[in-house]
């Protein structure tokens, strides 16, 4: 397998195309032409689908440099921890993990590295609070991050990387990519919104879209090495605009990516529903390769609560967007967040957002308790709401769920579905497949399996996933796999 990736490595024209590896696969140091001998790198991710991509990034800058990547700390010479401040506890873990290397040699001669929203936010304090730590840098500064570790790599014992005045996207030569069906791509940078809860404006910068044509040979090259499965990402992914004087709108970028052949599923997230348009419908609508399924967060269903919070909608206007898509001719599935407590939320509030669920009738929603975060506007209000309240509402909120989760999922019973396996349960011997809808359905199948896309009928359901049992068609010997860049051989 590495003497195939530096065959890639070679065939790369000049100054061409990025390279994609798959997890676990790094270049020869030998392929770099950088002999930095057989240092290694573990990198840590806390947080959203953004990290979790700057990290298959990250991990990319690294390997062109030479390193190699191992499953733990304790094997690497370089530690990064790709953190998230979207809540408090979210950024604690950082500390927690960083406590390790306070004392004893458990840190000795490695360098410890802190990337991500923590990292912006706390800047330079880490070095005075973690003095183990030597290089600091936001998600905004990552185009600096082969600069920063050139100067950690001549010596400098602690780099930052913590400017957020960039108009630049993060481009890398090469993405180890660490989920082998679905390819992140991220189109879009940053956010330029105030919702007063909310710490990305502070952490990841200004919007920053990327030109529609490189995104767009991007998923060409991730078709042609093996994806069938894309996901663009954005903090807000529909806030996206086509620098680039053919000025396509989001929807027209949708139907350009969903025209390429070989492509099976496209997705993507997030999208604020100041941004929705009826275009972004019609596209999924014509394009059966978008799948059913949008994510668009509400927060809450209290139109005071949402004005409060700088949503920039009313629950009427977030209504209308929900009309639009359930008069799609598909069926999309719906899911979105939710935060309880917000400063001054009332309990007529919080039954509004209630009410709301219960009209919309989600798929999924993902609800959180409101923690008061830095540098935010909402952090100047009083957080009124009790801890105690907080938990009462959201255990509330997630119990009425999990009965309209349960309702719509038994409506499913008997369906026929298409999933795309995406793991195998030894314990259970079942494959884990994924619906066009976001669903899980799992299956008794094998190991070979992943990878594939099959018909699966509904047979039993629960609120949270679906189980059935495999259809086989006529000429189902010709299954139709994917996998980037091997080819549907995983797990086998
Ligand atoms: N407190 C609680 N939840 C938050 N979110 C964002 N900021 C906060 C906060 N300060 C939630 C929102 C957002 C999701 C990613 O996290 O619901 O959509």
């Amino acid at each position: 397998m590495g003497n195939d990736l530096i065959q890639i490595a070679n065939a790369r024209p000049p100054g061409g195309a990025p390279l994609e590896l798959p997890a676990g696969e790094g270049l020869a140091p030998s392929a770099t032409g950088i002999g930095l001998g057989a240092k290694t790198f573990y990198i840590e991710t806390f947080g959203c689908q953004m990290n979790v991509h700057d990290s298959e990034k990250v991990a990319g800058v690294l390997m062109a440099r030479g390193y190699r990547p191992v499953d733990s700390h304790q094997a690497a010479d370089i530690i990064l921890y790709n953190t998230c401040s979207i809540r408090e506890k979210a950024a604690q873990k950082v500390f927690s993990r960083l406590g390790a290397f306070r004392k004893g040699s458990a840190g000795a001669g490695k360098i410890i590295g802190v990337l991500g929203c923590v990292a912006q936010q706390e800047g330079e304090r880490f070095f005075e609070r973690t003095p183990q730590v030597s290089l600091v840098c936001g998600s905004a500064s990552y185009t600096q991050l082969p600069e920063l570790l050139g100067q950690l790599e001549a010596g400098n014992r602690r780099v930052t990387g913590l400017s957020l005045d960039t108009e630049d996207c993060f481009e890398t030569e090469l993405t180890r990519r660490d989920n082998l069906h679905r390819a992140y791509l991220t189109i879009i940078e940053g956010c330029d919104q105030r919702c007063a809860f909310c710490v990305v404006p502070a952490t990841r910068g200004p919007e920053r879209s990327r030109s529609g044509a490189k995104i767009v040979a991007d998923c060409q090259r991730l078709v042609d090495g093996g994806y069938t499965e894309i996901q663009l990402l954005g903090q807000i992914v529909n806030a996206w605009r086509d620098p680039q004087p053919a000025g396509w709108s989001f929807a027209e970028l949708l139907a350009r990516v969903a025209e390429i052949p070989g492509l099976r599923r496209l997705r993507f997230t997030t999208s604020h529903p100041r941004y929705f348009t009826s275009e972004i419908v019609a596209a999924i609508d014509s394009h059966p390769v978008l799948c059913n399924q949008i994510h668009l967060p509400v927060q809450s269903g209290s139109t005071p609560v949402l004005a409060r919070m700088r949503r920039g909608h009313t629950r009427e206007e977030y209504l209308e967007k929900i009309n639009c898509i359930r008069g799609s001719q598909r069926a999309i599935s719906l899911s979105t967040d939710i935060i309880v407590g917000f400063c001054g939320e009332s309990e007529r509030d919080f039954e509004e957002t209630l009410s709301l669920l219960a009209q919309v009738e989600y798929d999924q929603v993902f609800a959180f308790k409101f923690s008061p975060r830095p540098n935010t506007d909402g952090l100047g209000f009083q957080d009124t709401i009790p801890e105690e309240e907080k938990s009462r509402r959201l255990t509330a909120l997630l119990e009425l769920q999990r009965q309209i989760q349960l309702r719509r999922n038994q409506a499913l019973l008997g369906q026929v579905m298409e999933v795309l396996v995406e793991g195998y349960q030894p314990r259970l011997g079942q494959a884990v497949g994924r619906t066009t809808t976001n669903r899980v359905l799992n299956f008794p199948g094998e190991p070979a399996d992943i990878g594939c896309y099959m018909k699966v009928q509904v047979t039993a359901v629960g609120p949270n996933s679906l189980v059935g049992s495999r259809v086989l068609e006529q000429g189902d010997g010709a299954l139709e796999c994917s996998g980037g860049l091997t080819g549907g051989q995983y797990g086998s």
